[in-house]
């Protein structure tokens, strides 16, 4: 089964090929990054105006680059939730088109459901069941998924998501958008044991996670020891280390939790998905970790882990397989918010 999936629930314009959920002919992304800098963040009505520029192209590209025409595919599957209203419209949009012209089916998928099937893109097999970490710009949440594509929710952020934590420092630190990229690069250079910043683990046992501490720390630290000096310039405190110490932070609770999630629900295979996990220092102390606890970690290659549409061919494809497709495709609606 031939599956095109679409993804702009964001900031990027992604389609991709992928055939039986697994075996990708074509991945194309067209990121925004560019546009958005100058402002710091991603501008949502900006995100949707590229969008309707990029999505037809991006679609063209990923069928020529899989050598088929469109009247090859076998189904459509496009995310329709959550993210930007303004920015799912246009892939919903453009999906709902090519679906009924081509007279094939239309699967709406949900955007963290795809961020999941990442994991399954590797050789390994998931033993079932699985603890998952979503760890993205919106949503930080720990599962234990069965083998039939039910999720169970452990826990989950009570404020800022982490990837949210890594923009809103970089941003602070005036090291732009995105911030989390800017951040593991630049940690690579420090030292993280150089200052100590909380780590929210919350009460025994919990499996929440709490980040707007962590940001704020980083605030004060800022406010007490003045803004940070220019890179290679003397100052009270080097950049490269608050960085690296930050990042030390967040890394450290999100290995703690997956491993607490798998020891508390006796299982064996864990997953770690979304654009944070994508982090540098958050994948090596993920193998240092879990293999100390003998634990079987899924970690996805990094460009499956920030926004793709070969996530969404995946998941589209395993739900097609499991409930069927869109009964009315045409009244699919996008959703900011999907739980
Ligand atoms: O999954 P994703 O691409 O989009 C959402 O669904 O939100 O995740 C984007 C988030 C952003 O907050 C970005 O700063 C963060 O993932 N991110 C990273 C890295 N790459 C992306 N955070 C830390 N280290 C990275 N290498
Ligand atoms: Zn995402």
């Amino acid at each position: 089964m031939l599956v095109l999936g679409i993804e702009t629930s964001c900031d990027e314009t992604a389609a991709a090929i992928v055939e039986d959920g697994k075996t990708v002919w074509s991945d194309v992304v067209a990121s925004q990054i560019a546009v958005h800098s100058p402002y710091g963040g991603v501008v949502p009505e900006l995100a949707s105006r590229q969008h309707v520029q990029a999505i037809l192209v991006v679609i063209q590209q990923a069928l020529e680059r899989a050598r088929l025409s469109r009247h090859q595919l076998d189904a459509i599957a496009v995310t329709r939730g959550p993210g930007l209203v303004g920015a799912l419209l246009v892939g919903l949009g453009a999906a709902k088109a090519m679906a009924y012209a081509l007279g094939i089916p239309l699967i709406a998928v949900n955007h963290l459901e795809g961020h999941m099937h990442a994991a399954f893109m590797g050789r390994d097999p998931l033993g079932r069941p699985f603890a998952c970490l979503v760890v993205s710009g919106g949503h930080s949440a720990l599962y234990l998924v069965d083998g039939e594509g039910r999720g169970e929710l452990l826990g989950c952020t009570r404020d800022d998501a982490a990837g949210e934590a890594f923009d809103k420092v970089a941003k602070l630190l005036g090291l732009g958008y995105p911030g989390g990229v800017a951040i593991d690069r630049l940690a690579r250079q420090g030292n993280r044991r150089a200052f100590s910043f909380p780590r929210a683990l919350m009460e025994k046992g919990s499996l929440d996670f709490s980040f707007s501490g962590l940001k704020t720390s980083v605030a004060t630290f800022v406010r007490k020891h003045g803004p940070p000096p220019e890179r290679g310039q003397a100052g009270a405190y080097r950049l490269e280390d608050l960085v690296a110490s930050f990042q030390e932070a967040v890394v450290d609770v999100l290995v703690k939790k997956i491993i607490r999630a798998a020891q508390a629900r006796q299982v064996t295979d864990v997953a770690v998905v979304g654009g944070v996990a994508a982090n540098g220092r958050l994948r090596e102390l993920l193998i240092e970790e879990t293999a100390g606890n003998r634990l079987h970690l899924h970690l996805p290659e990094p460009r499956y882990c920030t926004d793709n549409a070969v996530m969404i061919a995946a998941a589209g494809y395993h739900a097609w397989k499991r409930q069927g497709f869109c009964q009315d495709p045409l009244e699919v609606d996008a959703v900011s918010r999907w739980t």
